[in-house]
């Protein structure tokens, strides 16, 4: 359990709170590039501040605040032009680093006077990320796949009805593998290899370990034969997990490449307090992705960033699948299910931590808490939290692993001979 003040401390993340300047310290996804056309700008909101997002004169992303400075017009209607956003209203030009270029209607502008909010941005690997924080931005995180061709990265997002802690700590929960995404039979799974190892030992060994970019989870699972079932996963300061073995290739188009040879990230990034977006980012090192296999395995029956199930419709949940296809009910999409149970907290959307019975499978939960706890204070106080890194530090994320390995048991010792 967590008290109601540090529950509140981790959710409540708008401008102005503790929470929020903790996670305004980092870069965060604010929205897909293939989201931001050439010149339409793009309404975003983020930590509970309303902003636009468009595309320089040199195709730069820029974010701005969403509200026009003269007589607050939304600036998502406005025009990219001149290097900047022009007001629909008045024509008033906003440039990407908050200066207000042009007051056409005013015979004496003073337009030097304005200042409007405006964050720095920068585009990497599908998506763009922003810093909203306080000071110089710190350097940019060192991810593997900001380097990959884009044909072996692919992104998207799903919005989440609830807080985005909760939606987060799905990512450090290794155990609700063996039941909110267990399909009832191999021939019903998406991906039978994992749903055997999954099902066969639902009590797993579960290790948190603490890391430079924030924790690193092992999870042992019995496998058949005596084998050992090993995930390594990672939670990455604040919103960010780490996840192999996700299937990635369509199997009739041929064997997949190594399952280690690429893996998933998610985001959870507040809209505000009561909804956020799932950012979910997903490379192969070895083989361009089939982003058509992809978006249909991931994003399945829907295919836009909004899912059809909702609180308001009990996720369209399906008692004749219980008995016959998922332990869930709510399809075959293991997104679906993860909003689901999220979504479904109670009371909702904030969940009540005050209220829990943890044991040893929430682990990492509590370590996961005990950090972002920490991270708060050091913002606080004016100290740089874990995993915010500036020019010459180490690369924490270079010493990330993402693992899947199944060990064979281990070989019998030989027999000793008996003593003459
Ligand atoms: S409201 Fe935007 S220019 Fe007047
Ligand atoms: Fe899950």
């Amino acid at each position: 359990m967590l008290s109601t003040t540090d529950n509140e401390l981790l959710t409540r993340t708008g401008p102005g709170t503790p929470g929020g300047a903790m996670m305004r310290a980092y870069w965060q996804p604010v929205a897909l590039s293939r989201e931001l056309e050439a010149d339409v700008p793009l309404a975003v909101r983020a930590f509970s501040e309303d902003l636009v997002l468009f595309r320089d004169g040199a195709g730069k992303p820029q974010l701005i605040g969403r509200y026009c400075p003269h007589r607050l017009v939304d600036l998502s209607y406005g025009r990219v032009e001149d290097g900047g956003l022009r007001c629909i209203y008045h024509g008033w030009l906003l440039s990407g680093d908050g200066r207000c270029l042009d007051q056409p209607g005013e015979r004496t502008p003073f337009k030097d006077r304005i200042r409007h909010p405006a964050y720095p941005c920068f585009e990497a690997g599908g998506l763009v990320f922003a810093y909203l924080g306080a000071g110089a931005p710190p350097r940019r995180p060192q991810y593997e796949f900001f380097a990959l061709d884009p044909k072996y990265v692919w992104a998207g997002k799903l919005h989440h009805d609830c807080n985005w802690l909760q939606g987060h700590e799905g990512n450090v929960d290794p155990q609700h593998l063996s039941y909110l995404h267990r399909y009832l039979s191999q021939t019903e799974a998406l991906d039978p290899k994992g749903n055997l190892l999954f099902g066969g030992d639902v009590a797993p060994s579960i290790e948190p370990e603490e890391t430079a970019y924030g924790m690193r989870i092992k999870t042992v699972r019995g496998a058949p034969g005596g084998a050992k079932y090993v995930r390594i996963t990672n939670h990455m300061m604040p919103n960010c997990g780490s996840f192999g073995g996700v299937p990635m290739f369509d199997p009739a188009a041929g064997p997949a490449p190594d399952e280690n040879s690429g893996y998933q990230l998610h985001w959870h990034v507040p809209i505000d307090d009561g909804t956020h977006w799932k950012y979910t980012l997903l490379f192969n090192r070895e083989r361009a992705l089939d982003k058509g296999f992809v978006t249909d395995r991931l994003f399945g029956e829907q295919k836009s960033f909004y899912s059809r199930r909702n609180r308001a419709n009990h996720h369209l949940q399906d008692r004749d699948e219980m008995r016959r296809v998922s332990f869930v009910g709510v399809g075959r999409n293991f997104f679906d299910h993860d909003k689901l149970a999220t979504e479904v907290q109670g009371p909702g959307p904030i969940l009540d931590r005050s209220q829990e019975h943890l044991g040893t499978t929430d682990r990492p939960v509590m370590l996961m808490r005990r950090l972002l706890l920490q991270a708060v204070k050091d913002v606080a106080d004016g100290r740089d939290p874990l995993f915010v890194e500036r020019d010459g530090a180490p690369d924490a994320i270079a010493g990330m692993r993402v693992e899947v390995v199944v060990e064979p048991p281990p070989a019998k010792s030989p027999e000793l001979a008996p003593a003459k």
